[in-house]
């Protein structure tokens, strides 16, 4: 049996993207269909959230199913039970698996043997279901995605790399203005780069946070240091310095430039106070697309 899996964003056409914002968009407006009746999901968290566990487990109760938080401090993982059991073993039970871990390789072993749908709610290196509810933010903001230039400052990592893959499929330019030793994954920037040929639109590696920002649309940021990485903190928050959103980066951009934080955010690191309590922010409403968002992505990835 053929099962629908959200690894990363690669898999989804222009054509599912688009239904996917249509959808969520309807979910937002109070759309009650309830394609989850008589399901359950698990949502398998290797690292800490507030967003994405909150608005999944919501979602799929919304939708009519059943949400079941397995952290992997208590499943038997923790003890040595094996990915390819533990998967074949879940979906016995369940109807799909929202996984947040680190290596991408553990989230392909996990889609490999489980015959139900496995969801992404962040790796290492991508973090999807984020970058959908951002471009639902974006259109809502701005009634179209293509042709908007979208800069992202800071840390080349799993948020870089999923902006990329998604902003380049729906025809947005991206500039991703990060230091020489934190650039974003080479073979996404590659594909990104092939996919706004298609559109006409241009994809930039660019290191100059100031030349970056210039004519932006939306300026986007993450944390220095990502989970997993607290380790490197003191070196990534030297290298990172520069690349902050404040107010004389703001200046660069158009003056209706959008904001946007995926959350959670250290203020003053990657991005000040004074911006991110600013006009031009859309922060918070960011984070309230999660929700109607998540509800869109099960059901496609449910969809019988
Ligand atoms: N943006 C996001 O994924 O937040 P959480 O880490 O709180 O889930
Ligand atoms: N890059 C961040 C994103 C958090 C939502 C991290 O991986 O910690």
């Amino acid at each position: 049996m053929s099962k629908r899996d959200l690894l990363d964003l690669s898999a989804l056409s222009y054509e599912d993207l688009e239904g996917l914002i249509k959808r969520a968009a309807s979910y937002k407006k109070g759309n009650a269909d309830r394609p989850l009746a008589g399901k359950s999901v698990g949502l398998l968290f290797e690292k800490s959230s507030t967003r994405t566990r909150v608005s999944f487990e919501v979602a799929v109760w919304r939708l009519g199913g059943l949400p079941i938080f397995l952290s992997s401090e208590d499943i038997q993982i923790k003890r040595g039970e094996t990915i390819t059991d533990s998967a074949r073993v879940l979906s016995r039970y369940i109807d799909a698996l929202v996984i947040r871990t680190y290596e991408q390789k553990k989230l392909e072993l996990w889609a490999k043997y489980a015959s139900i749908p496995i969801i992404n709610g962040l790796t290492d290196l991508h973090h999807p279901c984020q970058v959908l509810s951002d471009l639902l933010s974006i259109q809502e903001e701005r009634g179209k995605l293509q042709g908007l230039k979208l800069v992202y400052i800071g840390d080349g990592n799993n948020m870089a790399n999923s902006l990329l893959e998604g902003c380049a499929k729906v025809g947005m330019n991206v500039t991703i203005a990060a230091p020489p030793s934190r650039l974003p994954d080479a073979g996404i920037v590659r594909q990104a780069k092939l996919d706004a040929v298609k559109w006409g639109s241009e994809v930039v590696i660019e290191h100059d946070p100031e030349k970056a920002a210039e004519g932006a649309d939306i300026l986007y940021t993450d944390v220095w240091v990502s989970m997993g990485e607290d380790q490197d903190r003191d070196a990534l928050l030297k290298v990172l310095r520069s690349y902050q959103i404040n107010d004389a980066l703001l200046a660069k951009a158009r003056p209706d430039c959008l904001v946007m934080h995926c959350l959670p955010a250290h203020r003053e690191e990657e991005i000040t106070d004074a911006v991110m309590e600013g006009p031009n922010a859309i922060i918070f409403e960011q984070a309230a697309n999660r929700l109607p968002m998540q509800q869109a992505i099960l059901e496609l990835c449910l969809k019988p």
